[in-house]
């Protein structure tokens, strides 16, 4: 056996011997905007009093008149982080101490983090196997009296099953928040993805499609919600009077503005969406089309009349079907120089703040406001994907060429037909 084809794990050559590119959105207009703004002097334009201020400054205005024609909403509404709009969601929508969320236990901390600020109980509903989104049938499920709202989380990129899920929401008269943090141009049977809730968040922050450092957006097409959203980032205690004498009494405000340079970049990065998300959807698509066919692994499916955008790329893991543990596989991979993780993040629900029942201060606020327990929580699906099938590569992490895929495609299907080698080693043969 040449040194090409025996596994790198082994004594062998890795198929990719130097790291690949950062991914980088970043260019000379960005520069050029960051620039304007810092010579305007102005690097914030919010007045916490009541006027136009009150909605921030030119280039906050301005992105976010040009977010709501992109993306065909009656309002979006920026703030400094996509986790600042979930909290800020939560307030919006009226969430009380106690009120029950539906959340999927397999996202980031954020998108169950938010209700429990308000004293909201997060109520974990497992996923669908295919594309990881909470499950629809099971939501309904766990539907009872206390429940105020769903969050859907279109995860990796790609939409939940949203149009139903708004449909069980508006039948409950409870509110679907989407948490689209990953998927910017998601959609669903020509919508996108975002703006089938009564509010869609999205997320700036460094790490996704595009950004501005850190930030995020918050869409809906209810004139109420958008209103309350409004007082929530700015401190809006200080105006309700602004809506017409305290129509809007029980609003707490807090300072969740974004800058002017971050809207001046967000500006030029929104022009700019459509060709960032394609090129990391090209890779995903490339990297699919290489590797179908392989025993034990399953690329990202993608429902009928979806876009996934592919802010992870995960392929699933049949261990028995490979003939190889996730772990092992994982290992050889790496040793190609294939970067990738294994499993997203451990369900949620295994957080000490659930299993314990303690979030905010020392009595168990909001827990001891609801009978529901977590520690012995198991969501199959969560479990199943996390402990053994995932295999994650971010396509937002690299800028590859199509060599670059190409390399990724050989070190996979190098490890797959290598699994002979690894367990013969193994058996000591
Ligand atoms: C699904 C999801 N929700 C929320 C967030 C929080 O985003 P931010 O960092 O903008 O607060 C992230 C960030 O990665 C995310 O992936």
């Amino acid at each position: 056996m040449s040194t090409s084809e025996r596994l790198a794990l082994l004594g062998g050559t890795p198929v990719i011997s130097k790291p690949f590119a950062e991914y980088q959105s970043m260019g000379k207009a960005e520069e050029e905007a960051v620039q304007r703004v810092v010579r305007s002097g102005c690097l914030s334009g919010f007045f916490g009093s009541p006027g136009p201020e009150f909605g921030g400054g030119p280039e906050v205005r301005g992105f976010e008149e040009a977010w709501t024609a992109h993306f065909g909403v009656a309002h979006t509404i920026s703030v400094n982080s996509a986790t600042s709009g979930l909290i800020a969601a939560m307030g919006a929508i009226g969430l009380s101490p106690g009120d029950e969320v539906i959340v999927p236990p397999w996202t980031m901390s954020a998108s169950v983090a938010a209700p429990i600020f308000y004293g909201g109980i997060p109520v974990f509903c497992d996923i669908e196997a295919e594309t990881f989104c909470i499950d629809p049938a099971l939501v309904k499920t766990l539907i009872t009296a206390k429940t105020k709202a769903i969050v859907a989380v279109n995860l990796f990129g790609h939409p939940a099953r949203l149009a139903e899920l708004r449909d069980i929401a508006d039948t409950h008269g409870i509110y679907l928040i989407e948490d689209n943090a990953q998927a910017p141009l998601g959609s669903e049977h020509g919508r996108f993805s975002g703006t089938i809730g009564h509010i869609g968040i999205y997320s700036l922050n460094f790490h996704k499609h595009i950004h501005t450092g850190e930030g995020g957006m918050c869409v809906t097409n209810d004139d109420n919600l958008a209103t309350r959203l409004r007082l929530i980032r700015n401190h809006g205690e200080n105006c309700t009077e602004m809506l017409g004498g305290g129509a809007i009494t029980n609003m707490l405000g807090m300072n969740l503005r974004m800058t002017e340079m971050s809207a001046a970049v967000g500006r030029v990065q929104l022009a700019g969406v459509d060709a960032h998300v394609e090129a990391r959807e090209k890779i995903a698509h490339k990297l699919s089309a290489g590797l179908q066919g392989l025993a034990g692994l399953t690329p990202p499916v993608v429902r009928d009349g979806c876009r996934h955008n592919y802010y992870v790329w995960m392929m699933k893991i049949d261990e028995e079907q490979l003939g190889l543990s996730r772990a092992l596989f994982s290992e050889a991979l790496s040793a190609e120089g294939f970067p990738h993780a294994t499993g997203y993040v451990a369900p949620l629900y295994r957080l000490p703040m659930f299993r314990e029942r303690i979030a905010i201060g020392r009595d168990g606020w909001p827990f001891s406001l609801s009978e529901r327990t977590y520690a012995d929580l198991h969501c199959p699906v969560t479990e199943d994907m996390h402990n053994r099938r995932a295999l994650l590569f971010e396509p937002c992490a690299y800028d590859l060429s199509d060599a670059d895929v190409d390399n990724l495609i050989a070190a996979m299907r190098k490890v797959h037909a290598g699994r002979g080698q690894l367990n013969a080693h193994l058996s000591g043969a």
